[in-house]
């Protein structure tokens, strides 16, 4: 395939990337939490003082720090540190404990090395490289110095990152809600990068997402401070320290110990008046002060609109897709013959950011067309990006397990559902099996504030809507279960006796005609979807 009349050469966006253990990387200092890693001077400082470890140690840390996020096998590690000599497992144990111990890993929340089962090692910190020493870093480094580089320029949001901004700058406390992939973060690091001036560069990050225990969160932001708590209410104490500060503090990926945030970024909001919150999350904290900022998918060409390449090319969905394209495949050039192709998937994929990065690849690797033949989305895989990130899977499976059981069964039910649908229709397709109204009522609420369910309100009543991908991921649920042909056949059912209502009742039902006509749409295509689906299962 061809593509690019637009693209600035990829080359551009991979400059700033943090590629670890690259040439230009060994001499560079790192810093996480309170620490900091020379690998020039071979030291590991806390707070400017130099903590005593041995050389080995420092091998295996440097090695480690240099690639975070990435698992290293343990036999590599040893080929590494040990070239010289044949060593045990036992020693490489023994010196990682050794490392752990000097950097209170473990402690007050704070985790830096994880040991993967039967993989190896993983520095699991966010690693921040630093250019020359402590003293010399430069003033623009410092005001951006707190916030981890990410490899890759944002496209669009202009107008989302000036909004959060102010939002943030007027209510003190904001959540980027939206479902996995959609672009929290990517929003969240630049509305910090945004207003690291205005906070003088104290502007911080907490990545969430590797802390497994709730209780460890006041520790996690004051370890991302660069302090240490001592006592033993930990969120008191971090108020404290933080008090009289002016701050943004950016909690990262809160979904997963929700509650535990919740407490924290309460306590921080009411207790102080100048430390800002910007959270992320699929779901939002309810607590006071807190104020909602839902992420959307990025803009697709729209069904029906002119589909050229320069056409195709405004909309911010198909520019990832082709800086993505690029990136893996050099540069490239889209034709007009492909961009109706292009222009699909992009919709197809709702417009999700990761949904379309992980289409990229594929298509860098097999080119378009065999791409968007074998669409085989949830196993594209993204081998660079954090664990939840390589696969569409992988995203889902993270919001899936933390759901109840209730909206589990719901969230598999209403998989046959293309594009809206009504509470009632819900209720009739969910219904059977032992559910009752209120319970799947509560689910479905539950799975709107987590995210996995989309919603508009028509001039008469909320409909509802999976993403496709969501959707592709909930009818594989749906598959695995004993109640596959029930649920079918309700759905069927369902969708017959919608079709089967005379216009009138519906159009009553619907006031508006646009949104008659997008609801016949909707369950015209459930009913194709229907058919489709009874192929495939019987
Ligand atoms: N506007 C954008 N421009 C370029 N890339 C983007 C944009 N938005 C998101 N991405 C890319 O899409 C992927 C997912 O984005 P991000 O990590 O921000 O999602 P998220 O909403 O925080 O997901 P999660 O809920 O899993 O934390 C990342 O690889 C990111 O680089
Ligand atoms: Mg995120």
């Amino acid at each position: 395939m061809g593509f690019a009349r637009m693209i600035e050469h990829p080359d551009k966006y991979t400059k700033s990337m943090p590629r670890a253990m690259a040439d230009d990387d060994i001499h560079r200092n790192l810093q996480f939490g309170p620490f900091e890693l020379s690998s020039r001077e071979r030291v590991l400082r806390r707070d400017g003082v130099v903590l005593p470890l041995g050389g080995r140690a420092l091998d295996i840390l440097i090695y480690l720090a240099g690639r975070p996020g990435e698992v290293i096998a343990k036999q590599e590690l040893i080929d590494h540190v040990w070239s010289d000599v044949t060593v045990e497992e036992g020693s490489l144990r023994v010196h990682v404990a050794a490392i752990r111990k000097a950097l209170g890993d473990g402690q007050f929340g704070n985790r830096y090395i994880a040991n993967i089962k039967g993989r190896g090692y993983s520095f699991v910190g966010t690693v921040i490289p630093l250019t020359g020493n402590t003293e010399s870093r430069n003033d623009k480094f410092r005001h951006q110095g707190r916030l981890p580089v990410r490899p890759v320029t944002m496209i669009g949001r202009e107008t989302v990152v000036s909004e959060v901004s102010d939002k943030l700058r007027d209510e003190r406390f904001v959540t980027l809600l939206g479902p996995g992939g959609i672009g929290k973060t990517t929003i969240a690091l630049a509305v910090g990068r945004t207003a690291a001036e205005e906070f003088g560069g104290e502007v911080y990050f907490v990545d969430l997402e590797s802390l497994t225990d709730p209780r460890h969160v006041a520790g996690a932001v004051a370890t991302s401070l660069g302090l240490a708590l001592k006592s033993k209410d930990p969120g008191l104490e971090l108020v404290d320290l933080v008090r009289s500060q002016k701050l943004l503090v950016i909690l990262d990926s809160c979904e997963h110990v929700i509650e535990a945030v919740a407490l924290v970024a309460e306590q921080l909001y009411r207790e102080t008046e100048q430390v800002y919150l910007l959270t992320t999350s699929r779901e939002s904290l309810k607590v006071e002060g807190e104020h909602c900022y839902r992420v959307l998918p990025l803009d697709c060409p729209p069904d029906g609109s002119e589909q050229t390449a320069n056409a195709i090319l405004r909309y911010p969905a198909v520019q990832l897709f082709v800086r993505r394209v690029a990136a893996r495949a050099g540069s490239v050039v889209l034709t007009d013959e492909e961009a109706p192709f292009v222009a699909e998937m992009c919709r197809k994929l709702d417009g999700l950011p990761l949904a379309i990065e992980l289409a990229a690849g594929q298509v860098a690797a097999l080119g378009l067309k065999n791409t968007v033949a074998r669409f085989e989305l949830l196993k594209l895989s993204h081998r660079t990006a954090v664990p939840r990130h390589r696969t569409l899977k992988a995203t889902l499976d993270w919001s899936y397990n933390l759901l109840s059981d209730g909206e589990r069964i719901v969230f598999r039910r209403i998989a046959p559902f293309v594009g809206h649908f009504t509470l009632e229709g819900a209720r009739y397709v969910a219904g059977e099996l032992g559910a009752g109204t209120g319970e799947i009522f509560d689910a479905i609420a539950g799975l709107v504030e987590k995210s996995l369910i989309t919603t508009r309100i028509d001039e008469t009543q909320a409909q509802y809507r999976l993403l496709d991908t969501t959707r592709a991921y909930a009818l594989e649920k749906l598959e695995q279960h004993a109640e596959v042909d029930v649920v079918l056949r309700r759905h069927a059912e369902y969708v017959a006796g919608y079709l089967a209502t005379p216009d009138l009742i519906r159009a009553k039902r619907c006031s508006n005609r646009r949104a008659l006509r997008r609801d016949e749409l909707d369950e015209r295509r459930n009913h194709q979807a229907e058919r489709k689906l009874h192929e495939i299962t019987s």
